[in-house]
């Protein structure tokens, strides 16, 4: 059995309180899912800046009424500190997700990414190390591998940032040591590398290539690949960005505290063979799309590359990734399916 399968079996036997920041967004709503069927009480904190009510009603649907009432949502900005300290009082374990995601997104607006992911993480850290919560753990990212060209990455070979937004996720590294140094509270911040998955927003100029690319082939319309398609990634079910977030925060191992970890599946797929991939599990499962991709000018401050070397995370925490990107893939069009047709 993997200590997470393990770890399954004992959080219901032994619940705890969790905070989960973003709760509202894509990968909190599926933490706040999973916990939720794991019978946690949970906390979501957010202020639907990208995330959304529609995403919180779908989990409502899936979990029993009784688990349901064990959720607290609090709308609330991480900028502000006092809904920070609200969200934290009483809680085991925070999960803290909330931010501006998008490399666009921060090259057009710094101010406000660095205002949400900035202020706001450090306004979480006071919050969180006040309420003297068991542990916390932070979304990193993988854009603080900047323009290292070493491939795949490890945790401790980090290049210069390559956009506002691989800053703002750098400094929350940065203050996490800095807290761990200074008032002895310690953390876990996971790298995450283009995590995917159903509740992920797929609308708007700052969207993530697979939901977009999805809903686009769902509708008959054009795909943009910006380059030539060789870029390549790591792309990351979101299940299991969701046992890395469970593991980080039940570790008590010393040696797995005050950590980065990537999470990932160590795998490299490009753009063009992620167009072929779907176009073909959307004809699987009965969704023609004949179109070629239309290729774009390379867009700025992208990673050319990028490949995560895992072992860290399964060494320490015991990390095991369940889905690669075509499991990962399979399990996802059919939620595209049912929501974007
Ligand atoms: N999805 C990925 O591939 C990926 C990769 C690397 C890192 N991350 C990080 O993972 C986290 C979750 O990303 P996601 O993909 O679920 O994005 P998302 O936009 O779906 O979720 C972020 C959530 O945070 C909320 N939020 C934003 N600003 C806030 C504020 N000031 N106060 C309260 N809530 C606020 C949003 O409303 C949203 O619900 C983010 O920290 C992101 O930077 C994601």
């Amino acid at each position: 059995m993997t200590r997470y399968e393990e770890l399954c079996l004992d959080l219901p036997k032994n619940p705890k309180t969790w905070l989960v920041t973003g709760a509202a967004g894509f990968i909190g709503s599926n933490l706040l899912e999973t916990l939720l069927k794991l019978d946690q009480r949970v906390i979501g904190l957010d202020n639907f800046a990208t995330g959304y009510q529609r995403n919180l009603d779908e989990v409502m649907g899936l979990v029993t009424p009784d688990q349901w009432a064990r959720f607290t949502f609090i709308e609330g900005d991480i900028r502000n500190l006092d809904d920070c300290r609200r969200a934290c009082e009483r809680v085991d374990y925070v999960l803290h997700q909330a931010a501006l995601g998008s490399v666009p997104r921060s090259l057009n607006d710094p101010i406000t990414s660095n205002a949400t992911n900035i202020d706001g993480f450090l306004n979480m850290l006071v919050a969180a190390r006040d309420a003297m919560v068991a542990s916390f753990t932070y979304a990193a990212s993988s854009s603080t591998y900047g323009d290292h060209p070493g491939l795949p990455k490890v945790e401790d070979v980090i290049g210069r940032p390559l956009s506002p937004y691989a800053i703002t996720k750098y400094v929350n590294e940065l203050y996490a040591e800095v807290f761990s140094r200074s008032y002895g509270f310690s953390t876990i911040g996971l790298r995450y590398f283009n995590v995917f998955g159903k509740r992920q927003d797929p609308n708007g100029a700052y969207a993530a290539v697979i939901p977009k690319w999805t809903a686009a082939m769902i509708a008959g319309e054009n795909v943009f690949i910006n380059g030539d398609g060789e870029t390549s990634r790591d792309f990351c079910f979101v299940d299991n960005a969701v046992q890395a977030n469970l593991l980080a925060a039940a570790a008590t191992a010393e040696c797995a505290r005050n950590q980065v970890y990537n999470v990932a599946v160590g795998g490299r797929t490009t753009l063009n063979q992620l167009f072929h991939a779907l176009r073909q599990v959307l004809g699987e499962q009965g969704v023609v799309y004949d179109r070629a991709p239309v290729y774009n000018d390379f867009r700025s401050g992208d990673v050319r590359h990028s490949q995560a070397n895992i072992e860290k995370a399964g060494t320490l925490l015991g990390y095991r990734p369940t889905s690669d990107i075509r499991a990962g893939i399979v399990a996802f069009i059919p939620w595209c399916i049912k929501v974007y047709s």
